[in-house]
């Protein structure tokens, strides 16, 4: 037998998968990996479905359908006061996930550095090994989960190619204030360094506060390639559509990345975006006051259990501290959780390369009320620990 030389050894199945899959085994109500369990607007599926009968059913161009080009200029002018050209600064991409490991190629070579925030979204750091990249990580903490400034400071140098920021950020719901911005972006002025700007649940974003995506800052935006997923704007992450919006010569070498791991995303769902975005922006206007309510009644369904919740500003996820409940550790809780009370969440753990001495779990509240009712008067079984 040949011998095997993994280029990700001690990569393993993700959280994920691992929990979705015991959450099904145990029949548990699933609140661990996030999606909704609601489908996607109606007006968006008849799209899809003309555009299919239609015969729009072969290749689109590499950077995605002028129209849906176009449709994501229009959304970008609207929302962040940033004109982008469609045809060099937008290119559609098989969801979020392509996007960010086509850029990590892209912008990170051997014997570099690239920044990121623990608890860390988990495809950052295996693309930045895959380019032969060195992940530099650095803890956010419970339970604001801020970005310390200071520390990014010290650990820039001139190996450090990118920073990957994630706001409004899974798992922990904290967001990206302007004063980050500007400090970040007096901490990079006179450096060649990129962002990464993972923007995911850019519609998320709570209790009236502005998502202060890269696109909006003048300086920064000349550094930024800035992620976005349709997946989770239309409650349809099983699509994998997403996009990027970077600068011309950004997007020319991400493209070059871009064009041989995807080449070019499914024609007809682009199509169909493109109508809907034009004909219905009051779907994403409206998504943080639809997952605001989500938000406030599960908010208010847990406070009736033990668990202690945690801030949540944006994404749909809830993170909730259980050391009144257990002191054991996290993976492990998140397990007998699904087993013996028959809800599935994500141990925090898992984001961290050295977790801190903390007990939280994720859960993702992207449900129907009725759902997001019956876990929680599961989870209202828990037993306090008596002091
Ligand atoms: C922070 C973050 N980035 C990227 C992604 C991937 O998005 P997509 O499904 O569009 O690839 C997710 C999905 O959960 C996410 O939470």
């Amino acid at each position: 037998m040949t011998s095997l030389h993994s280029k990700l050894p001690g990569v393993g199945t993700t959280i994920f998968t691992v929990m979705s899959q015991l959450a099904q085994e145990c029949g548990a109500i699933n609140l661990s990996q996030g999606y909704p369990d609601f489908d996607p607007p109606p007006g968006l599926l008849d799209r899809v479905e003309f555009h299919l009968r239609r015969g729009g059913n072969q290749y689109a161009p590499m950077a995605g359908t002028p129209a849906l080009c176009r449709a994501i200029a229009g959304k970008t002018q609207a929302l962040y006061g940033r004109e982008v050209d469609p045809a060099e600064e937008i290119t559609v991409t098989s969801g979020a996930t392509e996007a960010l490991f086509a850029a990590v190629q892209a912008f990170v070579g051997p014997g570099q550095q690239a920044i990121i925030f623990d608890p860390a979204y988990d495809s950052y750091e295996p693309s930045i090994r895959l380019a032969g990249g060195e992940a530099v990580r650095i803890p956010l903490l419970a339970p604001d989960f801020a970005v310390d400034w200071d520390r990014v400071a010290h650990a820039i140098n001139d190996r450090t190619a990118l920073i990957i920021l994630n706001s409004p950020h899974n798992p922990t719901g904290a967001v990206l204030s302007a004063e980050d911005l500007d400090t970040l972006a007096l901490l990079l002025r006179d450096t060649p360094i990129k962002i990464l700007s993972d923007e995911v649940y850019e519609h998320i974003v709570f209790d009236g506060r502005t998502h202060q995506s890269m696109l909006r800052h003048d300086e920064l935006s000349l550094r930024s390639l800035v992620v976005s997923s349709f997946g989770k704007t239309f409650h349809a992450t099983g699509w994998k559509v997403g996009y990027m919006v970077a600068p011309p010569a950004l997007t020319a070498e991400f493209r070059k990345v871009h064009q041989f791991c995807q080449f070019c995303v499914v024609s007809p769902i682009q199509n169909a975006l493109a109508d809907f975005l034009q004909s219905d922006p009051g779907h994403y206007l409206g998504l943080p006051d639809f997952y605001q309510q989500k938000r406030d009644l599960f908010r208010r369904l847990m406070s009736r259990t033990p668990l202690q919740l945690l801030p949540a500003r944006g994404t749909y996820f809830q993170c909730v501290d259980y050391r009144g409940v257990s002191d054991e550790e996290d993976t492990g809780f998140a397990r007998r959780l699904t087993r013996e009370l028959g809800v599935a969440a994500i141990p925090v753990s898992v984001f961290y390369q050295h977790p801190p001495d903390q007990r939280i779990l994720r859960f993702c509240f992207a449900k129907d009320d009725a759902t997001l009712e019956r876990a929680a008067a599961k989870l209202a079984g828990l037993e306090p620990v008596s002091a």
